[in-house]
């Protein structure tokens, strides 16, 4: 079964946005796998990004990411990957439509409450980059 890495970013978390955010999750049908509370260090954050190395932002993300806590998450169900970026909407989130997660509770690119993975491989390897196989769960889920 399909799946992919969401992570809630410091805003959201300082924000107390956690059980908010997983509850729509949960709410859509897809199961949750795996879940921490963790600090990023910077090579982390760095090797996440690798993609941004080299933007404008890429020193302002990586701070921003580092600056607190994220609650990192893998979620598995069909279509999982395309189908939560639909409920995050638009990366600015203020473009990304009433309803979506961005759009709800976002208000600035650099602050947008969540990030998730964009196609199979970023979810494998965001998912290989921040848990180790035995820290993801499989369980029955009763539907
Ligand atoms: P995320 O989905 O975590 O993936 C990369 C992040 O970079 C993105 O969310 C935004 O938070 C940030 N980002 C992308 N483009 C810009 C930009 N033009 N200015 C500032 N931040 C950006």
């Amino acid at each position: 079964m399909e799946q992919t890495f969401l992570m809630i970013k410091p805003d959201a978390v300082q924000r107390n946005l956690i059980g908010e955010i997983v509850a729509r999750f949960e709410r859509k049908g897809f199961k949750l796998v795996a879940a921490k509370l963790t600090t990023i260090s910077e090579p982390l954050a760095k090797k996440h990004y690798a993609e941004h190395d080299g933007k404008p932002f890429f020193h302002d993300l990586v701070s921003f990411i580092t600056s607190g806590p994220v609650f990192a998450m893998v979620w598995e169900g069909e279509n999982v990957i395309e189908s939560s970026r639909k409920m995050m909407g638009k990366t600015n989130p203020q473009e990304a439509e009433t309803g979506t997660i961005r759009g709800d509770f976002g208000l600035v690119m650099h602050r947008n409450i969540i990030h998730g993975s964009d196609s199979p491989e970023s979810a494998t390897r965001e998912i290989n980059l921040f848990f180790k196989k035995e820290e993801i769960q499989s369980y029955e889920k009763n539907v």
